[in-house]
């Protein structure tokens, strides 16, 4: 197994992480060494400066009931200004706790998140009802829950507009019936939310949570109780809303469909950023003819950390250990070649977490007492 450079402008992926191999030189770094390099750090722009999200180490740890879980555990994640972008992931990865997250309704228990500017971990509370009511704007899964039973859906749109002031009645209304028009629901301007389709009520859903013309427009599960046509539609309004308005979006969805649609999707594994697949339009030098790729990048951490996929480790018996080498051009991963590490690669193969567990100290040296000591063998 080989790693290789990111090959597509290094998009979303930690361009300042550094690659881990071996052998390295066992002298130990001067302090003027330790200096130089403190100094030439302090110069760097720090990670994500010019990310309208940025998510570095992010940690949130729930406990209940004396149980702790951690249900991000130093999650990175960068999100360029103007970007349309899917998060997926099993069930119980992470996904909605990083939504609420950046949604300002839950606080990280460790780490550092921006949207648009705003510290997400030091706003108080005034701070954070603004930034509710300004910056983001939030789509749920339940239909019911995004929309107020008792207005109409023009009533809806108008609502976060009153609450936050400054522009009167008449602009407010034209402001509302002009989100309306744009995803195509002139016709449910007057109706209550039970009189509309899940799909219209869905799309409503989007134009309150754009009312406040927010920079970033973030969706849990938005089409998760919805057929697939008229998840579609529902797609082709957030899609509307971001070239129409450049609204940065970020849905979380189970849907194939709607995580093909999108440029980059990129896949939260335990509470981590693990892959991410980014579709690219490209040329047929010979025809001609223009066609959507899509590929899949594993994602570096900024202390060298890679998740292997657990096809490939099981498929090669990895478990643990592996050894590294520096080619030109990539990285090559190998199988543990000693006694024991074969032999845990083969007992050892269903572990399978593949979460790339290193001790982030970015040595990439195997530490033989921990592999000894946590192996699993037949
Ligand atoms: N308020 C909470 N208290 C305790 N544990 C929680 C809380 N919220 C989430 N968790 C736990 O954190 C982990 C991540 O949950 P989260 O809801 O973020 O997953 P998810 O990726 O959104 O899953 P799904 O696809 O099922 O919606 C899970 O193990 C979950 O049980
Ligand atoms: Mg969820």
């Amino acid at each position: 197994m080989s790693t290789w450079p990111d090959d597509g402008a290094g998009e979303g992926l930690g361009a300042e992480a550094e690659a881990v191999a071996r052998p390295r030189p066992a002298t130990p770094t001067s302090l003027a060494e330790l200096e130089r390099r403190a100094a030439a750090r302090r110069g760097q722009p720090a990670y994500g400066h010019d990310a309208l999200i940025a998510c570095d180490r992010l940690v949130r740890v729930f406990s209940t009931d004396g149980v702790e879980v951690q249900a991000l555990q130093g999650l990175d994640l960068l999100v360029a200004e103007g970007e349309l972008m899917a998060l997926v992931g099993a069930s119980g990865s992470g996904k909605s706790t990083l939504m609420n997250i950046l949604a300002g309704l839950d606080i990280p228990t460790a780490g550092a998140a921006t949207v648009a500017g705003r510290d997400l971990l030091t706003m108080d509370a005034g701070a954070r009802l603004g930034y509710r009511r300004d910056v983001v704007g939030f789509v749920w899964q339940q239909t019911a829950r995004n929309l107020l039973p008792y207005l109409t859906a023009l009533q809806n749109v108008m609502l976060p507009m009153q609450l936050r002031g400054g522009r009167r009645r008449a602009a407010r209304t034209k402001a509302a019936g002009e989100l309306l028009s744009m995803l195509s629901l002139d016709h449910c301007r007057d109706r209550r939310p039970h009189q509309l389709s899940g799909g219209e009520q869905q799309r409503t859903a989007i134009a309150v949570a754009l009312a406040n013309t927010p920079s970033v427009l973030l969706a849990d599960e938005p089409t998760g109780e919805l057929d697939s046509h008229t998840a579609e539609q529902v797609f082709t309004a957030f899609r509307t809303a971001n070239e129409e308005l450049g609204t940065t979006i970020v849905i979380v969805t189970h849907d194939q469909t709607v995580a093909n649609e999108v440029r980059r999707t990129v896949a939260i594994r335990d509470g981590r950023t693990s892959s991410e697949v980014l579709r690219r339009t490209e040329r047929d030098a010979t025809t001609g003819q223009e066609s959507l790729v899509a590929r899949e990048y594993a994602m570096l951490d900024r202390a060298g950390r890679l998740q292997l996929p657990t096809e490939y480790t099981s498929s090669l018996g990895m478990a643990h250990r592996v050894l590294l080498e520096l080619e030109t051009d990539h990285i090559g991963v190998w199988p543990d070649d000693t006694a024991d590490g074969a032999a845990q690669g083969r007992g050892g193969g269903e572990d399978g977490d593949g979460d790339g567990d290193g001790d982030g100290d970015g040595d990439g040296s195997a530490n033989g007492d921990e592999a000894g000591g946590t192996g699993k063998r037949d």
